[in-house]
């Protein structure tokens, strides 16, 4: 899985210069330069010749790139792979993904230049067949992430989500044992309401408890708290360290487990004290280079 931080993924429309241009002073993990659905019809051409120059000639730092494009089955989605070729972004996010022939069809698209014979492929998880599909899609060569389209999906699902987003948890949990049985990153979908600070910080923290590795985001506002709840806390990596030392000891001792505070350490435990501290570790580094 890609080592790098994807606690806040920022969706810019690839027609807006000024939120272009000021994305690259944003503390966003990530970001999604859009052709598809935040550009009208009348605007793709024009935003797919922005987005070109500005990956070109802009510096985004070490942020991860990715750019969505429109469906192959449109008629912008193949030019939309030729104008990225030369920008080379590390992925293209493809949207309203079915089934692993979506995945093949773009990477043979990819294979046919030298310059993107390594992009990888994310994918958008928010059609009914996509999600019934999510364990072939994650597994599909050239993949490396899972985006949730959770609006897409309430649309086509016919469903009403509240707090908590009950109606949606099936489909947000195969699309996490999908990207886990893989090996690939997975985001969550965006929360719409992007003033409302609460409701944000609610469903990140969902989010975050069901394993996601961050969200989705429509608005700079929304950044601060994303990368917040989705950061190892003090308190979570005082306590990995412990859990290391604790187990380290007990080893050296001829024990195979140890205990802390009252509770049982095992080998696992450790596997994922060591885990969250790397992501602590490559979160210090992603701030220190932007
Ligand atoms: N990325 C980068 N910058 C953004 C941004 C984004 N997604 N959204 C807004 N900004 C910038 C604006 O350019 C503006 O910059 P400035 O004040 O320096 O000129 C600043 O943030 C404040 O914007 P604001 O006036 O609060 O937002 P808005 O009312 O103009 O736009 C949205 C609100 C939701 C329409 C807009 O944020 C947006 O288009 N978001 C992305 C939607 C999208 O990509 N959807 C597809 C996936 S769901
Ligand atoms: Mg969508």
């Amino acid at each position: 899985m890609d080592p790098r931080p994807f606690r806040s993924v920022l969706y810019i429309p690839g027609s807006k210069e000024r939120a272009l241009e000021k994305a690259q002073n944003l503390a966003a993990d990530a970001i999604i330069f859009d052709l598809e659905d935040a550009v009208a019809p009348e605007e793709k051409a024009n935003a797919r010749t922005l987005l070109a120059r500005t990956l070109a000639e802009a510096d985004y730092g070490r942020r991860a790139k990715l750019v969505r494009i429109n469906a192959l089955s449109t008629e912008w989605g193949a030019d939309d792979v030729a104008a990225m070729a030369a920008a080379r972004p590390e992925a293209i996010l493809l949207p309203k993904v079915d089934n692993p022939d979506d995945i093949a069809a773009l990477a043979n698209k990819l294979d046919s230049r030298s310059e993107t014979a390594k992009t990888r492929i994310w994918a958008m998880m928010e059609t009914p067949r996509g999600i019934l599909n999510a364990a072939a899609i994650a597994a599909a060569p050239r993949m490396a992430g899972f985006v949730l389209g959770t609006n897409d999906l309430a649309k086509d699902l016919g469903c009403r989500v509240g707090p908590g987003r009950v109606v949606l948890q099936t489909a947000l949990q195969t699309c996490l044992l999908a990207a886990r049985a893989a090996g690939i990153v997975a985001v969550d979908g965006v929360y719409n309401a992007f003033k409302d600070e609460d409701g944000l910080r609610a469903e990140c923290e969902e989010g975050r408890d069901l394993g996601f590795d961050g969200k989705t985001l429509i608005h700079p506002a929304q950044i601060a708290i994303a990368n917040s709840v989705f950061a190892p806390t003090a308190d979570e990596i005082d306590l990995a360290n412990r859990q290391i030392a604790a187990f380290d000891a007990a080893t050296a001792e001829g024990q195979g487990v140890a205990v802390l505070d009252g509770k049982i350490v095992e080998n696992l435990h450790v596997a994922s004290a060591r885990r969250l501290l790397a992501r602590a570790q490559a979160i210090e580094t992603l701030e220190g280079a932007v």
